[in-house]
This record gives C-alpha cells, structure tokens and sequence, in this order.
C-alpha cells in the first residue's frame, strides 16, 4: 500500500516537474521571442523600448517584412531596395521617421506611404527616382521634411506634391530639373525651405511659386537661369534668403528684383557672367538704394563682358562703366543750352527792333496829331 502510494505519489511528482519544465520553456520562450523581438529581421537591430529600428548597410533588395510595429523611427538607408511596393508600411503606422537614402529606389507604387499618417521626416535622397505619380503623397498630409536630393527627376507639376499640405522642407538638390510648371508647389503654403540648387532651370516662369506665401528660404544656386519674369517672386512675402548664385544671369531683370515685397531679404548673386557696362551699374546702383534689399554678395561680382573686363570685380570698375555716357549727356546738355541760349538771345533781339519800330510810329502818330 505504501510502495503503491509512493509511486503514486512520485509519478505526480514527475508530472507536476515536467509540467512547471514546459510552463518554464514556455514562458522563457515568451521572454526571449515576445514583440518586439519577435519581429525583428535578421540584419535588423531593434532595441524595442527605444521603438528605433536600424536596418542600415543589411544588403536588403527589398524591403524587410518583420519590423516591430511600435517602430517609430526606420533607418534603410544605405541597402539596395529598388521598389516601394503599394501600403508597404502597413504594420507601421507608428512611424515618423522613415530613413531610405543611398538605396536603388526607381519606383515608388501609388500610396507606397499612404498608411503613415503620423510620419514627419521621409529621406529618399541618393536613389533613382525620376517621376513623382499624384499617388506618392496620398496620406502624407503631417510630411514635414521630405529630403529628395540626388535623384532623377527632370520635371515637376501639380501633381508631383499634391496632398503634402504640412511640409515646410523640401530638398530637390542635384536632381536634373528643367521644367518647373505652375501649380507645382500650390498645396505647400506652410512650406518655409525650398531647395533648387544644382539643377537644370534656365528661366523662371511667373506663377510656379505662386502659393509659397510662407517660403524663407528660395536656392537656386548652380541652375542655368538666365532669365527671370518680372513678377516670379512676387507671392514669395515671407521670403528672407535667395540665393541665384552661379547662374547664367548677364543682365539683372530690376523689376523681378523691385516685385520682391518683403521685409527684408538677403540676395545671392555671385557667380554669374555680368555684362559690366552703363545699364548694370545703374540698375545695381537703384537696387542698392532698395532698404529692404541686401546684395550680400555684390562685392564679389565679376564681369564676364566686355573681354575687355573679364574677370575685374564689377565693384572695382563701376565708376568707369558710365563715363561714356556721361561725355555723350554733357555734349547733348551742353549742346541743348547753346541752343537755347541762342534762340533766346535772337527773340530778344527781335522784339527789341520790333518795340523801337512801334516806338518810331507811335511818334510819327502824335507828330501828325500836333499838326493837325
Ligand atoms: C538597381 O536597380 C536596377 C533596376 O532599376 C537594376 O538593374 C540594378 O541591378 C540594381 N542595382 C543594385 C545594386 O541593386
Ligand atoms: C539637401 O540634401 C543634400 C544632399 O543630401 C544635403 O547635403 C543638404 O544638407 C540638404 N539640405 C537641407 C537644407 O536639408
Ligand atoms: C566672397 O568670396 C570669398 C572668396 O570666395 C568668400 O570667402 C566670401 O565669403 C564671399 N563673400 C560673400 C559676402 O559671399
């Protein structure tokens, strides 16, 4: 009886250590495995309470499918993914920070973001894309910082960032831009930087920054400008820097320049082949006179033109550039005086023989009178 009770009594025993062994197994297993790192692909680091997931330098092609969904900040940069397949981010909508720079990207799928609702900084700089669908935006309503520099983009319309209503800083630097059509940039009107610079531009079309009205900071530096519509930055009130440096600019357009009603705004222009002659000194003359202008930069302008001029500083030449003109004003001046003074002198002579007539026969009148 006892023999049967304590083999009873251990088998329970057994039972009851191979029970407390799988509940152990179990929850270590849930220790080690529970999210986040379940959900973290191999290449990935994902320290979850940080909600940091960094995925850099992984030789991705594609994207990883196990990011853990509290992820807040994404780092991809520096892979080798080519496509952003439609709602990719779906069980990310936690992100505001989404890192894909230095990667292959040549396509972006309609409403590739459209789930991320709360994302504030997404980085596609260094890839290849060269067309922004009206698709792209979608859902990208609280972008604030869109970083698309080092891209193929050649040209920009309405449709290209349409529904980024929130975004203040879009960077286009070193894409191949030629075409800037109006209505490009309409929804940003919150948007505080926009960067152009090494680009293709050659003009610039009244209108295609029509909606900019709180844009600070215009670069266009390192384009191929060379003419510029009277009233392009009118819209641009808030506008506090531009900078044309490094252009094709020989003539400065003074009405593009008058039409800028700011505060005050600080213009960039060096690096453009000037034609120094009277015209440009004149018209840099009244620009400087504008308070609210600041040609930060004049010092260091240099003529292209005249061969005669060519690399001078227009600051060391300005005084000479006029003098022509002003020997040709002071032969017309002098010229226009003579004249005057000559057709004067002649009336003056006129009347006087003219009054000495009327006087002889206002006598010869009162020599008859008296003889009557
Ligand atoms: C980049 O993408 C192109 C297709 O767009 C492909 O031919 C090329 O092999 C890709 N390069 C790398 C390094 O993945
Ligand atoms: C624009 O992008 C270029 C290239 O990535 C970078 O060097 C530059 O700092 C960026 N400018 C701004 C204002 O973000
Ligand atoms: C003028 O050019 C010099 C030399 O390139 C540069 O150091 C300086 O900052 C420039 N001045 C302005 C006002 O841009």
């Amino acid at each position: 009886m006892t023999v049967f009770m304590s083999s009873c009594g251990f088998r329970a025993m057994m039972s009851l250590v191979l029970l407390l062994l799988v509940a152990a197994e179990v929850t270590c297993r849930s220790h080690t495995h529970s999210p986040p790192h379940a959900r973290c692909e191999p290449g990935c680091d994902c320290p979850g309470d940080l909600r940091i997931t960094t995925c850099s330098r992984a030789l991705f092609t594609q994207l990883p499918g196990r990011v853990p969904s509290n992820t807040e900040l994404l780092d991809l940069s520096d892979n080798h993914i080519s496509v952003i397949p439609q709602r990719s981010f779906s069980n990310n909508r936690k992100l505001r920070v989404l890192l894909l720079q230095n990667n292959n990207i040549s396509v972006v799928e309609d409403s590739s973001f459209s789930q991320l609702e709360f994302l504030q900084k997404l980085d596609l700089s260094w890839n290849r894309i060269s067309v922004l669908t009206e698709g792209f935006s979608i859902g990208l309503a609280f972008l604030r910082e869109l970083q698309l520099a080092h891209n193929y983009l050649s040209s920009l319309d309405s449709r290209s960032f349409l529904h980024l209503d929130g975004l203040q800083r879009l960077n286009l630097t070193s894409n191949r831009i030629q075409t800037i059509h109006v209505r490009s940039f309409s929804s940003m009107s919150t948007l505080r930087q926009l960067h152009l610079e090494d680009n293709q531009l050659t003009s610039l079309k009244s209108g295609i920054f029509s909606m900019l009205r709180s844009l600070e900071v215009l670069n266009l530096a390192g384009n191929l400008i060379s003419g510029t519509d009277n009233g392009v930055f009118k819209p641009l009130t808030s506008m506090t820097l531009l900078n044309m440096a490094d252009n094709q600019l020989s003539v400065v357009n003074f009405k593009t320049l008058l039409n800028i009603h700011t505060y005050s705004t600080h213009i960039l222009l060096e690096g453009n082949p000037w034609n120094c002659d009277c015209d440009l000194q004149r018209v840099f003359r009244k620009l400087r006179s504008i308070q609210r202008l600041f040609l930060d930069d004049y010092s260091n302008l240099t003529c292209k033109a005249p061969p005669v001029l060519q690399d001078y500083l227009l600051m060391d030449v300005e005084n000479e550039l006029c003098i022509a003109e002003t020997v040709t004003v002071l032969i017309i001046t002098v010229t226009v005086v003579i004249t005057v003074l000559a057709a004067m002198l002649m009336g003056e002579r006129k009347r006087k023989k003219r009054r000495r007539a009327l006087h002889w026969t206002h006598q010869e009148d009162l020599s008859d009178e008296s003889d009557h």
